[in-house]
């Protein structure tokens, strides 16, 4: 059963809060008793941590590296999203509390979806594709013990500044806030999915549950043919080196980028999902009082937990 905020817009269904939006609410208790099957596959993810990428590969090694099929339907209807409850741009509710987002252009977008994706979903036939960016807590309890589950993790501040550049590409004028003013709410914990550091590390305590797989969107980037082995591992698929070869390609950063199927998750607005694809970006964004405080933000959330985020340089 989950408990949802009156005063505060949150959602705790196991140990920790979340802000979600409002409309998520009536949904919640839906989605924590949604029935998982055992063939089904999951990709986990906070938003901008590498989620797309994760589905295209993950897609391509279960239908047997099928390119032709995977260009005849945009990754958004092979992969679903299980919490689209309202066109995306209402996932940004909260941001227009803070008056960062112009009312009147978000309103104009806000048109209620036919139908919550969840239902959709469960009636989807087998094998389904999923994808959320829930916390593992905010899902059904019985997940990992049915179905599997890859979770991919950024460095927080890529995320950041990645999610800035979603949120200004998603409509034109919709962002009123500056890069300043969305690191102070990030930093804060407020937008949707968040406290980040906890969604890690729901996924990052089970990363031995052999129905899991962690993975940090850095390494994927440092060496993606491991990646695509251990996947596919994962996956119980075999895989040869040629194979592999040929996914590393299509999944490249350039070849994606011009992938339509891929680079354009809603299917009804023009945005660029696959912007920039590198580690330390946040380097360039950030001034040095910036710069203290994610390291202040850091320090504070990882401690006492064994989770951390890859370094390279
Ligand atoms: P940037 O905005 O930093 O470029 P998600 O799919 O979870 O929304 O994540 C989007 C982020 O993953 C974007 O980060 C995007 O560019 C990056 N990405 C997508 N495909 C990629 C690829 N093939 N290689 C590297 N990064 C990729």
């Amino acid at each position: 059963k989950c408990l949802i905020g009156y005063t505060k817009p949150f959602v705790k269904c196991g140990k920790n809060e979340y802000v979600m939006p409002n409309v998520f609410r009536k949904h919640a208790e839906y989605i924590y008793n949604f029935k998982v099957r055992p063939d089904d596959i999951w990709v986990v993810t906070y938003p901008r941590s590498g989620t797309t990428w994760t589905q295209e590969m993950v897609w391509l090694l279960e239908n047997e590296l099928d390119f032709e099929a995977s260009i005849k339907k945009p990754l958004y209807e092979r992969f679903p999203m299980l919490e689209i409850t309202t066109q995306i741009p209402e996932i940004a509710v909260e941001l227009i509390k803070i008056n960062f987002m112009n009312l009147a252009k978000f309103q104009g977008l806000n048109k209620a979806v036919k139908r919550p994706s969840w239902e959709t979903i469960n009636e989807a036939p087998s094998p389904r594709f999923i994808k959320t960016h829930l916390p593992l807590s905010l899902l059904p309890p019985n997940l990992l013990d049915t179905a599997k589950v890859i979770y991919v993790a950024r460095d927080p501040r890529d995320v950041m500044v990645s999610n800035y550049y979603l949120h200004k590409m998603v409509v034109k004028g919709l962002l009123r806030g500056t890069f300043m003013q969305f690191w102070e709410a990030y930093r804060r914990d407020i937008f949707p999915y968040m406290p980040l550091i906890s969604h890690a590390n729901e996924a990052w305590e089970q990363r031995h549950h052999p129905n899991l797989l962690f993975m940090f969107y850095e390494d994927m980037l440092q060496d993606l043919p491991k990646h695509i082995h251990s996947v596919s591992d994962f996956l119980q698929k075999t895989i040869t080196d040629e194979q592999v070869e040929k996914l590393a390609g299509h999944l490249s950063f350039k070849n994606l980028k011009k992938n339509k199927n891929v680079n354009n998750s809603t299917g009804d607005t023009e945005i660029q999902f696959i912007r920039k694809g590198e580690v330390g970006g946040w380097k360039t964004h950030f001034d040095a009082k910036m710069e203290l405080q994610a390291e202040e933000y850091l320090n504070t959330r990882l401690k006492g937990l064994s989770l951390q985020f890859p370094t390279y340089d």
